[in-house]
């Protein structure tokens, strides 16, 4: 049986579309519907209630498009995990961190394992959860929130100077810690588009992970498990945006690796 219903998948902003690219590239048959809360956007310097809600409504959005599973493509939002999922039951959800956490383990199994994010990843403390729970129960682990990188990656910058120094800033104190980190977990679906220049940064005996291409793994085996994959021939991908949506299109195509047709975006409200 197929199941051509869309997959959800949203985040703050921008971000959320570097998951959304491995996914379209993992499930070439399922349709997509993304969604990116740019009016509210940053989510990451937000107290853990407000990001809740706001990932409640715009679960609640894609809900409305009659999707057949939503992806927290946030890792802020990813905390919101189990209050999503007992508000959507029994559609099925899937967050960031634990795909991001294996990853990690995959990548340097007895670690250190440092970890890049926002400020409200790192004070919820799910990473080091995560990893403690996917069996890096002794593994060292060092986090450093990026406040700027959001902004950053969101103005379209990737390179130049701004961006060194303000990787610089962040991966200095982390890289100086003892022991050094192996691995360095990009827990932002922002990040990665910052790669190539933090690569440059971290050096070549940190090897940098990032949860998108574990996340749309996850994604696979469950509509496979559920037995709501879809076999159609022909795919459509829709965006929806709380603000601006030609700036999506624009700046969206740097995070998805592929132009953004701006008649695709569409504006919507979650209040
Ligand atoms: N992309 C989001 C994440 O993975 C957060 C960005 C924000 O602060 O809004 O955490």
């Amino acid at each position: 049986m197929s199941d051509p219903r869309p997959i959800g998948v949203f985040d703050s902003g921008m971000g959320g579309l570097t998951v959304m690219r491995a996914l379209m590239a993992r499930l070439p048959s399922e349709s997509f519907v993304y969604l990116g809360d740019t009016a509210r956007l940053p989510y990451g310097t937000k107290s853990a209630d407000t990001v809740r809600r706001y990932a409640l409504q715009a679960a609640q959005a894609l809900v409305a498009r009659d999707v057949k599973t939503v992806v927290i493509a946030c890792n802020t939002a990813s905390m919101s995990l189990p209050a999503l999922r007992e508000a959507l039951a029994p559609l099925p959800v899937i967050g960031v961190i634990e795909p991001g956490a294996e990853a990690a383990l995959a990548a340097a199994p007895d670690g250190p394992v440092g970890v890049i994010a926002t400020e409200g990843t790192v004070k919820g403390g799910a990473y080091r959860a995560a990893i403690r729970a996917a069996g890096g129960e002794t593994v060292p682990i060092a986090q450093q929130a990026c406040p700027l990188f959001v902004p950053i990656a969101e103005e379209g910058l990737v390179n130049g100077p701004i961006v060194e120094a303000a990787i610089r800033r962040y991966l200095d104190p982390l890289l100086a810690t003892v022991p050094k980190p192996k691995a360095l977990l990009l827990g932002c679906t922002h990040y990665p588009v910052l790669k190539t220049e933090i690569a440059k940064v971290a050096g070549p005996d940190v090897t940098l992970v990032d949860s998108a291409i574990t996340a749309a793994n996850a994604v696979a085996k469950l509509v496979d498990e559920r037995d709501i994959a879809s076999n159609a021939a022909v795919r459509s991908i829709r965006f929806l945006a709380t603000d601006a949506p030609d700036r999506f299109a624009n700046v969206g195509e740097i995070f998805l690796g592929q132009p953004i047709d701006p008649g695709l975006v569409e504006l919507v409200d979650l209040q």
